[in-house]
């Protein structure tokens, strides 16, 4: 039995690309492991609160007021969900070139110094082992090829976030040109279903 972590993060609620898919991945898992444990977080509408100056440190020293307390709590809890998902699927939309500062706000919990990462006299080291991310990247514009292909932040920056725990198995899923227009987008949703399809395979 797996245990699979969902995170979504557009804001698009029902007209969102990344929800529908999403969606569709874990359709997927679960056909495949119908005994799979879910744990949903929808960073959109439950955001996270972003890492603040009277409770940072809870997260990345030591904790001892209230709120570095609250704040370690917090880490604490999604720590503990991503060390016990095996399989961790994410709706990542493109925003600014980026990620949305949802999800952002999600790492500056779960990146934590001696848990999720350590350094030693050989540099960092992650110490998140044996997961795979599943990330539907969904894009208004096209940058897996062509003249915007240097201006992806997201998917470099998603690669990296997850390396630097430890996290090497990650499948990237393009959903693009959801800008050009309807057309465009049915045909993204075909060929990331098509993607999906296969993810155990
Ligand atoms: C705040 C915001 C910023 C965006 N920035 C970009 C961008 O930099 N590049 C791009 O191609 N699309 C951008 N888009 C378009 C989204 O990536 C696109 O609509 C995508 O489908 C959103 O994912 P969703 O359908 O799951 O909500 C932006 C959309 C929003 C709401």
């Amino acid at each position: 039995m797996s245990n699979i972590l969902v995170l979504n993060s557009s804001l698009s609620g029902e007209a969102s690309v990344s929800r529908l898919l999403v969606a569709d991945a874990v359709t997927e898992l679960t056909q495949r492991d119908p005994n799979a444990t879910l744990v949903f977080r929808d960073l959109a509408a439950n955001p996270i609160p972003h890492l603040h100056p009277d409770g940072y440190a809870g997260v990345r020293a030591q904790a001892t007021t209230p709120a570095e307390l609250a704040a370690r709590a917090l880490s604490d809890e999604l720590i503990a969900e991503l060390f016990a998902a095996d399989t961790i699927v994410i709706g990542a939309p493109m925003y600014n070139f980026s990620i949305p500062s949802t999800l952002r706000t999600w790492f500056d919990h779960v990146l934590r110094p001696g848990v999720t990462f350590g350094y030693s006299e050989a540099g960092p080291k992650g110490l998140v082992t044996g997961k795979r991310v599943i990330i539907v990247e969904s894009r208004g514009g096209l940058y897996s090829e062509g003249p915007a292909q240097a201006l992806d932040v997201q998917e470099p920056y998603l690669r990296q976030l997850f390396g630097f725990m430890g996290v090497t198995d990650v499948t990237f899923v393009r959903a693009e040109k959801i800008a050009f227009g309807p057309d465009a987008r049915d045909q993204a949703l075909t060929e990331s279903r098509a993607v999906l399809a296969k993810l155990g395979a």
